[in-house]
């Protein structure tokens, strides 16, 4: 019996990377996985798209762990696809129980200089997506009536002032405000809410040289904001989903509203 045996996951993002991490750990651990991906570009993400291909990959790979699951090409600017396939949810594996909003996109450039488009897209995606994923999740989980866990993927850059990300900086402090306030209005159904905040982790967003250029240029004023303590330069999508993962079963049933980092110790700094 794994910790979460029984129990149905909604992660979205869920193509590769953190969301694949996830989608594998917590069917490891015995869940039932739902999982989409946009899975193509998205307008202002200057990160590699991902594939239909690397959608089937995460499914083929929960499936080789015995699992159910059901992977759909869905965007989480689009509500009513994510209500669908929250229907679809319940309609196939009967319950939902565990919520990881995941799905993110990343450009970058001085504040000043962020067109409205692209201030627009990362908040459509990494602030509103998170609003679509729990609206369209959470009255299952209400009516179902049996508690539950939904954990929002923010970053660092949720909880300090990151550079040249403007609207990113501005979008995970957003999801800081979901979690917490949602938090006090799922309490008395017993489902949870927290935000989950990683520093670097290596995925495809971490290929940013363009970022990591601006940065190294001004490093001598800037660098302290990404300073760690713990001797790595980045965490694995493995030590987020270990996080997940946690917060999904019992061992996390007592935490809520709260902002867990998975940053290396620079959240201290
Ligand atoms: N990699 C990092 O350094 C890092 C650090 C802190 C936080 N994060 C956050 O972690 C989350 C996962 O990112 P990752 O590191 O796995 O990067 P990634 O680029 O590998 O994965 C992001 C996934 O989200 C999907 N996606 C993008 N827009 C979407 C949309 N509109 N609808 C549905 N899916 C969409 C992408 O197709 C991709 O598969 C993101 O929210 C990101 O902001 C990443």
């Amino acid at each position: 019996m794994g910790r979460l045996t029984g129990k149905v996951a909604f992660i979205t993002g869920g193509a590769r990377g953190q969301g694949r991490s996830h989608a594998v750990r917590l069917a490891s651990e015995g869940a039932d996985i739902v999982v989409c991906d946009v899975c193509g570009p998205v307008e202002g993400n200057q990160i590699v798209p991902s594939s239909v291909e690397d959608l089937h990959e995460t499914a083929r790979l929960v499936e080789e762990l015995d699992r159910r699951v059901i992977a759909r090409v869905v965007d989480v600017r689009d509500l009513a696809g994510l209500e669908a396939l929250a229907a679809e949810t319940m309609a196939q594996l009967g319950r939902l129980d565990i919520v990881v909003a995941n799905a993110g996109i990343l450009n970058w450039g001085h504040a000043w200089e962020i067109s409205s488009d692209d201030w627009q897209a990362v908040i459509d995606v990494n602030l509103t997506g998170v609003f679509h994923t729990v609206k369209a999740t959470v009255p299952h989980m209400i009516r179902q009536n049996q508690g539950g866990s939904i954990i929002l993927t923010s970053s660092t850059a949720g909880l300090k002032g990151q550079p040249f990300t403007l609207h990113y900086t501005a979008a995970k402090h957003g999801v800081v405000g979901i979690a917490r306030g949602l938090a006090n209005e799922l309490g008395r159904y017993d489902i949870r809410v927290n935000s989950v905040h990683p520093h670097g982790v290596r995925t495809d967003m971490m290929e940013a040289p363009g970022l990591f250029a601006m940065i190294e240029a001004e490093a001598e004023t800037l660098g302290p904001v990404f300073m760690t303590t713990l001797p790595h330069e980045a965490v694995e999508p493995e030590d987020i989903s270990a996080v997940v993962a946690w917060l999904a079963s019992d061992d996390g049933r007592r935490t809520t509203g709260a902002q867990i980092p998975v940053d290396l110790g620079t959240l201290n700094r």
